[in-house]
């Protein structure tokens, strides 16, 4: 299993619409730059806790897994396939109702939109974090995730959220997500 310090591979080479000097920012210095802050912040934890430490681990945590499962599932054609699609269509009316919901959150969010497995009630859900450790629920595993940070679309589309959320739903890979999914509802 990999660690919180260690560096994923990018799954991709390159993304439509997307512009590699966004991922070159976004991925390359952004996130690697978590990876290596969660690093350093072990070792001070060696040295003694503190309300500060733990509260600056949470945010460098949850920094590293939402990037991560952000960057896991871009890079292909956005064509949804796959049970998920049942499965969500089942706890939000029809896929369509959920697509909905994600995209105005995804307008609505300073910072992540998560389409969750909730373990605590089997059932996904959509959540919001306007600070990457703000507003998760515990025992929700992410699936689909959604970075609305500024640096992840302000080079490309400027203010423009919704062409952003147009161009990452078209990006989606749904191979990807579906084997997330029955790796999470398997467990
Ligand atoms: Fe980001």
């Amino acid at each position: 299993m990999k660690s919180y310090g260690e560096v994923k591979n990018l799954p991709f080479k390159n993304l439509n619409g997307i512009s590699d000097k966004t991922i070159d920012i976004h991925w390359g210095k952004l996130y690697q730059g978590y990876v290596k802050k969660w690093q350093e912040l072990q070792e001070r934890l060696k040295e003694g806790v503190s309300r500060d430490l733990k509260v600056e681990e949470s945010f460098l945590a949850d920094a590293v897994v939402l990037h991560e499962a952000y960057f896991d599932i871009l890079g292909s054609d956005g064509k949804p396939t796959g049970s998920i699609i049942n499965a969500i269509a089942k706890d939000y009316g029809s896929f369509e109702e959920w697509t909905g919901h994600f995209k105005a959150l995804g307008i609505a969010s300073r910072g992540w939109v998560v389409l969750a497995y909730d373990f605590n009630d089997g059932k996904l859900r959509n959540y919001i974090a306007d600070a990457h450790n703000l507003y998760g629920v515990w025992g929700a595993a992410p699936i689909i995730v959604l970075d609305m940070y500024e640096h992840a679309y302000f080079i490309d589309f400027g203010s423009d959220k919704k062409s952003y959320i147009e161009t990452y739903f078209k990006n989606l890979d749904w191979k990807k997500i579906e084997q997330k999914f029955n790796k999470i509802v398997k467990n």
